[in-house]
């Protein structure tokens, strides 16, 4: 039966529409640090992605018990356990997407660089089986401190001598939504217009405005461009001042809320899920456009900036640059890059000096 004619028939006989592929391409995704508290939401996220053929799921503990309630979820997704370092290999091989969230998160009182000693190791070893296991996948790699570990994982693919800057990413998505997630809801409020009792939204629509975050992601590196939102937003002075900070620090402010139970989890997985999303968009020739921490020559004197990059089948296809920015944004631009080089020198005189 065509296409049109099964899902007419499907529909028919009162079942749920089923999504018909329409390319050969059956990406498989692996998700390193399955189990853990972005590991889970993210597993239920993409299992649910109609793209994704194949989830494989590695952790180092409980990784069967996530696959088996995972596999109860009625999307064609196939899903696949795989625990220690023995069953890395196989997690991995022939992977489309790897996304890795493994690691230890911050605690209250805790910078992302914290947390370097324990995530370093974690991602290095990694990188080093993907080398080999499949050294063709694109690596979104959300482990923190992220304006380090990319760098390690790079440096690890060079050794191997499979590195390719184009397919190597630090998923900066969160502090995209969290940007959008705050300017919606203070522009959305500001046009909020009272007519008797009833409440009018005007404006913003949370799901429609684009705000482009550049730099990398932590602190001061992490710069929202307020001066290029869509759709076109008018700022104050004052309203810039209190927005920046609040996207900066909204990590810790997870992480305070949480009082020691970890950091954002379910906000990062719906990122972590939209950027594997976009990666595998990419692969099947859907270019699309997303805001990422790459290898990059669009700022001056620093080898990784994350900025709007084109992906495509390749991984990224363009780096898009930072655009035109305000003053107020190029000083942010101008204060992240001595950071991002000290992140950055950290990560490679990680795997050099090992
Ligand atoms: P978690 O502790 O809840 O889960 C981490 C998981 O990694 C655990 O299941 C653990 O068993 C696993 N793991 C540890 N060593 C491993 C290894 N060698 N191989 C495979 N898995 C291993 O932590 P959570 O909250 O899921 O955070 C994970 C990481 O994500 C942290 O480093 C955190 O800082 C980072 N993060 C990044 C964000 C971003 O925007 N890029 C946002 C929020 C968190």
């Amino acid at each position: 039966l065509p296409a049109k004619a099964l899902v007419q028939a499907a529909a028919n006989s009162g079942l749920r529409a089923v999504s018909v592929r329409h390319s050969s391409q059956a990406p498989k995704v692996a998700l390193l640090g399955a189990a853990g508290g972005i590991g889970q939401p993210l597993g239920l996220l993409l299992k649910q992605d109609p793209l994704v053929a194949h989830l494989a799921l590695y952790d180092v503990v409980n990784t069967p018990g996530v696959a088996a309630d995972l596999s109860h979820i009625d999307s064609n997704a196939k899903v696949t356990a795989h625990t220690g370092p023995k069953e890395l290999y196989a997690a991995v091989e022939n992977a489309d997407v790897i996304v890795i969230p493994a690691g230890v998160p911050r605690k209250p009182g805790m910078t992302r660089d914290d947390l370097f000693n324990t995530n370093a190791g974690i991602v290095r070893d990694l990188a080093a089986v993907i080398a080999k296991a499949s050294p063709k996948a694109l690596i979104a790699i959300i482990t923190n401190p992220v304006n380090s570990t990319v760098p390690i994982a790079s440096e690890v693919l060079k050794k191997a001598g499979v590195y390719d800057p184009k397919r190597v990413f630090g998923v900066t998505t969160l502090d995209v939504v969290r940007s959008q997630a705050f300017v919606a809801e203070l522009k959305r409020l500001q046009s909020t217009v009272r007519i008797h009792t009833f409440l009018c939204f005007q404006g913003h629509d949370a799901s429609k405005t684009v705000v482009p975050v550049v730099g990398g992601h932590a602190g001061i590196t992490i710069i929202p461009l307020l001066s290029q939102v869509t759709p076109s937003t008018k700022f104050s002075e004052e309203e810039i001042a209190k927005l920046t900070p609040r996207i900066q620090d909204a990590g810790t402010e997870v992480v305070n809320a949480k009082a020691g139970a970890g950091s954002a989890t379910l906000s990062m997985a719906l990122a972590g899920a939209r950027f594997a999303n976009a990666l595998v968009r990419g692969i099947k020739g859907q270019k699309n456009v997303q805001c990422a921490y790459v290898a990059s020559d669009a700022v001056k004197g620093v080898e990784y900036f994350s900025t709007p990059v084109e992906l495509g089948p390749n991984g990224v296809e363009k780096i898009l640059g930072v655009g035109k920015v305000s003053a107020f944004e190029q000083k942010l631009i101008d204060a992240s890059v001595p950071e991002l080089n000290k992140n950055i020198a950290k990560g490679v005189a990680f795997v050099k000096g090992n």
